[in-house]
């Protein structure tokens, strides 16, 4: 009798539980069903797109592609444009990563602000000129333990125009147990001047969703989709003298800055600090000494943080912020082009000001 009791009670509750779920499911179904709307941008295209889905995502598919470097997860800013009505409130997840001057201008974050009603939007002009590219994997190198050099040629004759420095937005598909595609920032590491293929140097995260699908997944011949070009991390057309500081696949934007000097050519005085941990983690270091002598006025420098004795390493050691002294001449006619984790382009950028650079001519991408 007990017993039959608490199965019947079991049955209930289970049979509760369905329901709701299935009310919830009809009512989140209503609740999102906002229709068709009308987007304008920049008080002159009116476009009808169906509401219910995040403003970057809308765009996304009327092919507008704002940067989006964390793939829509709310923690990089990139995707910032401004909303002059029909965003909502401003929410918490937009706070941390908007100035308060930004929040009283009406700039808000794409990925975040949801198109529920006619929405109106101002967005750079030249972010129509970016595009989604179909390629196809032509080469996959390992340059380390932990990072590849892969080519993506373009398909059909395309070409892409891009400024050296700039990036792409790689778009993964559904891999293993990972269902979602998610899209992902990668720097350029080919000139511009070689416009039917890029390529990219991508280091293994460990638990990665998109380099694990890169590392172990990705083949010659795949198929793969990238837009592109993004950002604002290029290298500046003057004579002062470079510093550029980079490690691990920071390597990658700054490879594509010395191979389009190679080819319109340069007098200006460049030194490249490395750092890495051990000699396990260096590479392309033959082709960063042909620089040397291709330019008048080019030094590699590597410098290792934790080189063991075994490696007889008899290079630079430690932090590479003590060697910029010698590398700097003029700090008033020095540009720094940095590359890397937040903490690192933090650490050096408060160096290079106490050198005495001017932090307008200090340029960077944080990989974080
Ligand atoms: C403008 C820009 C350019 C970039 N260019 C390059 C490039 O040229 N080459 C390159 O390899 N990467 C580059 N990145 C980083 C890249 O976009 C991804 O963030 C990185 O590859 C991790 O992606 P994932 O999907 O594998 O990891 P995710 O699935 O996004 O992250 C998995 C876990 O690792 C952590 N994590 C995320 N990124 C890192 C990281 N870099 N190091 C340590 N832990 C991390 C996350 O917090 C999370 O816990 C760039 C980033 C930006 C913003
Ligand atoms: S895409 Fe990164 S914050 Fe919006």
């Amino acid at each position: 009798m007990m017993l039959q009791r608490i199965v019947t009670d079991i049955l209930l509750m289970s049979g509760i539980g369905v329901v709701l779920a299935f009310i919830m499911v009809i009512a989140q179904r209503w609740l999102s069903n906002y229709g068709e709307v009308n987007l304008n941008i920049n008080s002159k295209r009116d476009m009808k797109v169906t509401g219910g889905n995040s403003l970057l995502a809308t765009l996304s598919d009327s092919q507008i592609f704002i940067p989006s470097a964390c793939g829509g997860r709310g923690s990089c800013g990139a995707c910032k444009c401004k909303v002059i009505d029909g965003g909502g409130p401003l929410l918490p997840t937009e706070r941390p990563l908007l100035t308060k001057a930004e929040q009283a201008d009406s700039i808000r974050l794409a990925c975040q602000v949801k198109v529920k009603s006619d929405i109106n939007i101002q967005i750079p002009e030249d972010i129509f000129n970016i595009r989604r590219f179909n390629t196809v994997i032509e080469e996959i190198v390992d340059y380390t333990y932990d990072i590849k050099g892969i080519v993506f040629k373009l398909q059909n004759g395309e070409t892409i125009d891009f400024k050296a420095g700039q990036y792409v937005q790689l778009e993964t598909v559904p891999y293993a147990k990972v269902k979602q595609k998610v899209v992902r920032a990668y720097s350029i590491s080919s000139k511009p001047e070689l416009n039917d293929r890029i390529q990219l140097i991508i280091r293994l995260v460990p638990e990665g969703i998109c380099t694990t699908w890169v590392h172990k997944f990705l083949k010659v011949g795949d198929k793969v989709s990238f837009t592109g070009p993004y950002g604002d991390f290029y290298l500046r057309d003057t004579d002062a003298d470079i510093l550029f500081v980079a490690g691990g696949s920071g390597k990658a934007p700054i490879k594509s800055m010395l191979e389009h000097l190679q080819e319109v050519g340069t007098k200006r005085k460049m030194t490249y600090f490395f750092g890495a941990r051990t000699t396990k983690d260096l590479y392309l270091t033959d082709e960063f000494r042909v620089f040397e002598k291709h330019f008048d006025d080019f030094s590699y420098v590597p410098v290792l943080s934790h080189a063991s004795p075994e490696e007889n390493w008899d290079g630079k050691t430690g932090f590479v912020m003590p060697y910029f002294k010698d590398a700097i001449r003029d700090p008033k006619n020095t540009e720094a082009y940095l590359c890397g984790s937040p903490g690192m382009i933090s650490a050096v950028t408060k160096s290079l000001i106490e050198y005495g650079l001017s932090e307008e001519k200090i340029y960077y991408d944080s990989f974080g």
